[in-house]
């Protein structure tokens, strides 16, 4: 029942936003039409009288060179701005264990499909498992390959509790609340759990980095916008974010933020930094956690709401692939094979599959869906050459 709440919810919310998507493109298409130059007024991004930038999603189709600018913009680069070829990768995070490889490498393959910038891909997931996702990634044709970058990581947690973390809860469960810490070098970030599929660019979703003010440092959507229906507010037995608690599948993170910030917390009067944050808070809750790291989660940003973004629905993401769309969804882009002409091998085998759905809620909206998804698979056309060669 929980899950079916949930599916109807993320179906909702992806309805409401592939609907202000296409809006939103449209009007940044009639606002800004000028290709000016890079100091230029293009793009669609302004400053408000706060001097914060404020970012419009640019409309793709019309100038496809739009993130190029739009990254070297939103970048402060001293004595000069980098070329297109040096704009920096969007990085898209994962954790993948037991039998999730074939989930994981779908998402990943929803992501490359329709994004419009570079990606990096880092893939944290057990031993086992490694070669086999290096093997499959490496398959895909040169012209997808050249469109991402991989990371495979093994499973880790900080040597000093690392037993605890793994005994506490399942050996993947909590890695994603060390990425912060694991991946230093990485300024921002966008976590997906693997049971996520891509029907629009990741880009709008990366966008959003901008669109954070001075205190923001986590995109997060509420587990629920329906209180009566929500689980965190009638049952759990420890703090949790705003009116429903926030749920933890999708995060758009600013690493560097993470790590330099001092939290707020319910053990100490001082701040304590994320690193000094997790053992103590665990060790506190750990009796009365029920959905392990997301509670956490939950607990943190309870007492530092300052820090969310709230996300009002992921763009362009799908979510639960128990629903019947959700499932047409994802064997669409599981069978897809690279290279094939996508309105016969992807967007017309989706449409069939959605039609049969049109029971649930989420197979009435299916118009809707597969629109955006034509327009995602529309960039792809105009930015990559089909090729009909390897798959
Ligand atoms: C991707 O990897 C290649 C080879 O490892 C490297 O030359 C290139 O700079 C990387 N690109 C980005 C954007 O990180
Ligand atoms: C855990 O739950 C119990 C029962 O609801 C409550 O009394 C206790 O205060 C909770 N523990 C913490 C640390 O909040
Ligand atoms: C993340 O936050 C740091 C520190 O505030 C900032 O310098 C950086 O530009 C932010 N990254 C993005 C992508 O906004
Ligand atoms: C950032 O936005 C949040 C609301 O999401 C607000 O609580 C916070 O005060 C804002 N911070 C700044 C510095 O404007
Ligand atoms: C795919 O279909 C759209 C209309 O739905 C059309 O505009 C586009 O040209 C088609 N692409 C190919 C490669 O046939």
């Amino acid at each position: 029942m929980r899950r079916y709440t949930r599916a109807l919810l993320w179906c909702t919310v992806f309805a409401v936003f592939s609907g202000w998507y296409i809006y939103s493109q449209l009007q940044v298409n009639g606002d800004h039409d000028d290709h000016g130059g890079a100091g230029g007024g293009g793009g669609g991004r302004h400053a408000d009288s706060a001097g914060r930038r404020r970012i419009h999603i640019p409309f793709v189709d019309k100038n496809p060179h739009w993130f190029h600018r739009y990254i070297m913009r939103g970048q402060t680069v001293p004595g000069g701005l980098p070329g297109p070829l040096e704009a920096p990768s969007m990085h898209l995070a994962v954790v993948a264990c037991g039998d999730r490889m074939e989930e994981t490498l779908t998402m990943a393959k929803s992501a490359v499909l329709l994004s419009v910038g570079h990606l990096h891909l880092h893939i944290f997931a057990e031993e086992q498992l490694h070669a086999g996702f290096r093997d499959t990634l490496d398959s895909w044709p040169g012209s997808v390959r050249a469109r991402f970058n991989y990371t495979v990581y093994p499973i880790s947690f900080p040597s000093d509790h690392a037993v605890e973390w793994k005994k506490l809860f399942k050996p993947c469960a909590s890695q994603r609340l060390f990425l912060p810490l694991i991946l230093k070098d990485v300024d921002s970030l966008v976590y997906v759990d693997s049971d996520v599929v891509f029907l629009q660019p990741l880009d709008p979703l990366w966008a959003l980095l901008w669109r954070f003010n001075a205190t923001q440092l986590a995109a997060v959507a509420p587990e629920h916008e329906e209180p009566r229906l929500a689980w965190y507010n009638r049952f759990a037995r420890h703090p949790f974010f705003g009116a429903t608690g926030l749920n933890s599948g999708v995060m758009v993170m600013n690493l560097t933020r993470i790590r330099s910030a001092h939290f707020k917390n319910d053990m100490t009067s001082v701040g304590l930094r994320w690193e000094e944050l997790l053992m103590p808070l665990l060790q506190k809750y750990k009796l009365n956690i029920t959905w392990g790291d997301q509670d956490l989660l939950n607990i943190i940003f309870h007492h530092n709401p300052d820090g969310v973004h709230i996300l009002h629905g992921n763009r362009g993401v799908f979510h639960n692939l128990k629903q019947p769309a959700f499932q047409a969804a994802y064997d669409a882009i599981r069978q897809y094979p690279f290279g094939a002409d996508p309105n016969a091998t992807l967007l017309a085998p989706l449409e069939r599959a959605l039609l049969k759905t049109t029971n649930t809620y989420c197979g009435k909206s299916h118009a809707l869906l597969t629109k955006a998804l034509a327009r995602s698979l529309d960039n792809i056309n105009r930015r990559v050459p089909p090729r009909r060669s390897a798959t």
